[in-house]
């Protein structure tokens, strides 16, 4: 089981975090609104509540989340990363208090892969879109939280949830 780090999985990566706990990960939140958060602990089985525990935090403050990830009740040992652009300072930040990381990044439909990649160690998890029959759709929150969580536990260095191509049958 892992000790692991999210952040901004209080929306559609909810699903997401509820799948880890029910594997049995330790698990913290990192999001701005209390009530989501809570919102998202109330959201889990008494039996694993104890496995989450949340910490209110604006990523783009690094002080103050550099203070939170100093005060975590455990060193994660991976973690999942939805953070908007700009993300490397926030991601740097992670990574240069945990140097070993096991870092998931999910980044949206439109962002440049390779130059993501970069000589960065992080895995990445893109959103793409769903075509069904002649129409595209964007992913469901359920989509994207399912597709997010099998991509951390694959261990793949890049994966897609949806797809991406033809990029010109984006909806
Ligand atoms: N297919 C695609 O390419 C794609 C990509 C992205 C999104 N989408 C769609 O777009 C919709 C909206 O996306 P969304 O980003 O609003 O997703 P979301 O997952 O619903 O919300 C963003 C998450 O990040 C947190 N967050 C945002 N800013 C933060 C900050 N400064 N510090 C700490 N935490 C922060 C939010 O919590 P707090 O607000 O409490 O901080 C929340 O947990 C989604 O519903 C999804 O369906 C599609």
């Amino acid at each position: 089981m892992a000790d692991l780090l999210c952040i901004g999985t209080t929306g559609m990566l909810a699903g997401c975090v509820r799948s880890l706990i029910a594997d049995g990960h330790r698990i913290v939140c990192l999001a701005r609104n209390p009530s989501r958060l809570e919102a998202l602990a109330d959201s889990i089985p008494d039996a694993a509540k104890s496995r989450l525990s949340t910490s209110p935090c604006d990523y783009r403050d690094l002080t103050h989340l550099a203070e939170v990830l100093d005060a975590l009740r455990f060193e994660p040992t991976a973690a999942i990363c939805w953070v908007h652009s700009p993300a490397e300072p926030v991601l740097e930040l992670i990574r240069s208090g945990f140097p070993s990381l096991d870092l998931l990044r999910v980044v949206g439909s439109s962002s440049s892969i390779p130059e993501i990649l970069g000589d960065t160690p992080s895995r990445i998890v893109r959103l793409g879109f769903v075509i069904d029959d002649d129409r595209s759709r964007w992913l469901s929150h359920e989509e994207i939280s399912a597709g997010v969580y099998k991509a951390f536990v694959s261990g793949a260095k890049d994966s897609i949830v949806g797809t991406i191509e033809p990029w010109d049958q984006r909806p």
